[in-house]
């Protein structure tokens, strides 16, 4: 028998598996391992029954994901947080989780994210899940719906994409409680900087992590904030479908929230700002944002948002502008990035009718509010005199 193994079986395992140094690395390392060695296999029996902190495989978590949940869960004030590859997957484990099956029903605002209500309007109702979309700012129209469905669900976005209505999540989470739902909140557009959902009262808190979270728009992540009985629910869900979040992408996510809150400072800032200045400009038709004291919803933004600001997101609308227009406007921009993205240190535009909301039927986005002459503004970190000239430029060349 030869003592020294050959070369192909010293390529395959040398410098491997060195046991670890005495040290704590400053910053949480991306551990891209799949499956993990124990001393014994009771050890890796213990693991598996939950009796013993580690990890067993890939696809049930792993130390940078679960360093990227924990920050999160700090974060949104929960007792825990589970991460999906994408927002998309995080409101549909969500829906899952909190019972959506056939033969239930759902009661979802009305103007949400474009894929979320298509993700609504198709798998779940092909699935025969039956829907009621409401306006969530009438009480009277949720409550009625919650009444008559015996819905198990009501979803709301806590800034709604892209009109911008502030949901009152206390009152909501009340009257969901009430008639025995559970209220799902997507707090993607707030993000954990402006409003913490499970602390008044939601069920489960979704973000697009892809957005504030990440904030460069280099990563396309989910994750969603719960009671510890939620997040029990999420993991054993997703070890069952494995929508997980990779190492890499949870490292970039984690390293991306270290920032929020300087990031979303300085785009509260530059988008309170911009809304206001569009609100003088002559082309400008209308201008959605809850730092506006016009708008709708504006004291309750203040009292929910505690002072920190209204959001880096508004949305306006350009006089008799069309489908074209709106494109001529957007190509002209130098600074502001035509990217279908939000949340970025990048100022960005966006054309709700043709991106975010183009699953959705001409007669669904006029029945939601969202028209050709509608775009999308997510403010970036750049200098507001930077943003406005930019701004002024192409509504002139427009
Ligand atoms: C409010 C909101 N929720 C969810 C999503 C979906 O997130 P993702 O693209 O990460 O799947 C988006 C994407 O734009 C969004 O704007």
């Amino acid at each position: 028998m030869k003592n020294k193994k050959s070369f192909e079986t010293r390529a395959v395992h040398a410098g491997e598996r060195v046991p670890p140094a005495d040290f704590t690395p400053v910053t949480t390392p991306i551990w891209t391992t799949v499956g993990y060695l124990y001393e014994n296999m009771d050890d890796l029996d213990a693991v598996f029954d939950g009796n013993k902190r580690g990890q067993v495989y890939l696809r049930y978590s792993n130390p940078t994901v679960e360093a990227f949940e924990a920050a999160v869960a700090e974060l949104e004030a929960a007792d825990g947080a589970q991460a999906y590859s994408s927002g998309m997957a995080a409101i549909h484990a969500a829906l899952l989780a909190a019972g959506v099956k056939a033969g239930t029903s759902v009661v979802a605002a009305l103007d949400v994210y474009g894929a979320t209500f298509s993700l609504l309007h198709s798998l779940f109702k092909n699935m025969d899940v039956n829907l009621r979309m409401v306006d969530a700012i009438n009480h009277a129209e949720v409550e009625s719906a919650l009444k008559e469905s015996g819905a198990v669900v009501l979803y709301v976005e806590s800034i709604s994409n892209p009109l911008l209505k502030v949901a009152d999540i206390p009152a909501l989470a009340e009257l969901a409680h009430r008639y025995g739902a559970a209220l799902l909140v997507d707090n993607t557009f707030a993000a954990p900087y402006l409003l913490n959902p499970i602390s008044h009262g939601a069920d489960m808190s979704i973000h697009s992590a892809t957005k504030y979270i990440s904030g460069h728009g280099d990563v396309l992540a989910g994750v969603i904030a719960a009671s510890k009985e939620n997040k029990k629910k999420l993991f054993e869900l997703n070890k069952l479908v494995g929508g997980v979040l990779g190492p890499f992408e949870a490292w970039l996510a984690l390293r991306g929230l270290k920032t929020l809150p300087l990031r979303m400072k300085q785009q509260c800032q530059n988008a309170q700002q911009v809304a206001e200045w569009l609100s003088k400009h002559p082309r400008v038709t209308k201008v959605n944002y809850p730092g506006l004291a016009a708008h709708p919803q504006h004291e309750l933004a203040e009292k929910l948002f505690q002072g920190r600001g209204y959001g880096g997101m508004l949305s306006f609308e350009i006089e008799g502008a069309d489908k074209a227009k709106i494109f001529r406007f957007m190509e002209s921009l130098k600074i502001c990035l035509p990217a279908t993205t939000l949340g970025d240190v990048y100022s960005l535009v966006l054309h709700p009718a043709t991106s975010s909301h183009r699953s959705l039927t001409p007669e669904q986005r006029a029945q939601v509010g969202i028209s050709d002459g509608l775009v999308r503004f997510s403010a970036g970190i750049e200098s507001v005199e930077d943003i406005l000239s930019d701004l002024e430029g192409a509504l002139a060349a427009g």
